[in-house]
């Protein structure tokens, strides 16, 4: 029987990849790198599937490049902003995303994020390698506590919720924002305030929601100046939600105390951005889930969805169930 074609746009973790590659004549982008727009239009074409990754734009002119014979989107992400469901859900195409088996690990991060940015950990290791420790010193490298600090979620999704169970063993108090859920569940200890308050009460912020019309620059000016001049900002969702000339000039200003960005816009950073220059901001290259499991897990749960599409079958994990109604 002839297998389903599919492109598959990067090299997936071997615990998807190998599924892919035993359901599906699979064509997989060999490069470290995206493959670029015009590659991208040409190695969709005539394809039944395709799995792709946040770095991939598809959009319109991809889904019409590929052909009517396509059958599923499967996004190795929770996150598909990268997507155009509108045009995917108008065309009838289900999109696949990995929810869940990331929380852990992208919770972990964050507030390994907020622990480092707060107590000036990669400051500290800068200055060791810089050859400057030269004896211990009472004020040296100062940083913020933990135990007694709120902490303000933007987003109460499952990330969101994982943040506030980790702050829990912090002693920490955990407010957050999320105009989709305005009860906590019973068994975490957070409230719902409104998105000033927030700004005003943390002591570190950490953003958990999706990159929508209208989370889009949300961490602009306005309210950084909202901030206590002793506040830590933490994004690990979208780096497009922080406007960073907005977030360059409070950081430098030390308007407030640091902030630590898993995600960035654009990524990568170009190496003479101006947030590179201060000490106050710790980036890194996008890898909140990055852990080894996680990572196989989300390869497998692509591959999972990217089979049943192409099946014709509900998709485990899809963002535009209407496709089946
Ligand atoms: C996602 O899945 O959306 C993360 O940003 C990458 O793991």
């Amino acid at each position: 029987m002839k297998k389903p074609k599919v492109f598959v746009t990067r090299a997936i973790p071997n615990r998807g990849l190998d599924l892919v590659l035993e359901f599906c004549d699979a064509d997989v982008w060999p490069g470290e790198l995206p493959p670029s727009r015009e590659e991208l239009l040409e190695r969709v074409r005539g394809v039944d599937g395709l799995v792709t990754l946040l770095t991939d734009r598809i959009d319109s002119e991809v889904m019409d490049a590929a052909g009517p014979q396509l059958k599923v989107i499967s996004n190795q992400a929770v996150g598909f902003d990268n997507i155009d469901v509108p045009a995917a859900t108008q065309r009838g195409l289900p999109v696949g995303n990995t929810p869940d088996v990331l929380t852990d690990a992208t919770a972990d991060f964050a507030f390994a994020l907020m622990m480092t940015a707060g107590r000036r950990i990669a400051e500290g290791e800068r200055y060791v390698r810089a050859g400057k420790w030269k004896t211990w010193s009472p004020s040296l490298l100062l940083g913020v506590d933990f135990k007694g600090a709120t902490l303000g979620l933007v987003g109460f999704g499952r990330i969101g919720k994982a943040m506030a169970r980790r702050a829990s063993g912090f002693d920490m108090r955990v407010i957050y924002y999320d105009p989709l859920e305005t009860r906590p569940p019973a068994e975490i200890k957070a409230t719902h305030v409104d998105l000033d308050t927030l700004f005003e009460e943390s002591d570190f912020i950490s953003l958990h929601t999706p990159l929508t019309a209208d989370t889009r620059h949300l961490i602009n000016a306005a309210h950084l100046a909202l901030m206590k001049p002793t506040a830590v900002l933490v994004n690990t969702s979208r780096g497009p939600v922080v406007d960073l000339d907005a977030l360059y000039e409070a950081l430098k200003a030390k308007r407030i105390f640091a902030a630590a960005l898993d995600v960035t816009e654009p990524e990568p950073l170009p190496m003479d951005h101006p947030l590179l220059t201060l000490d106050n901001a710790l980036i890194v290259p996008h890898i909140a889930s990055a852990s080894k499991t996680t990572r196989d897990k989300m390869a497998w749960m692509a591959a999972q969805n990217l089979i049943a599409g192409l099946k014709g079958e509900h998709l485990p994990n899809c963002v535009n169930p209407q496709v089946y109604k």
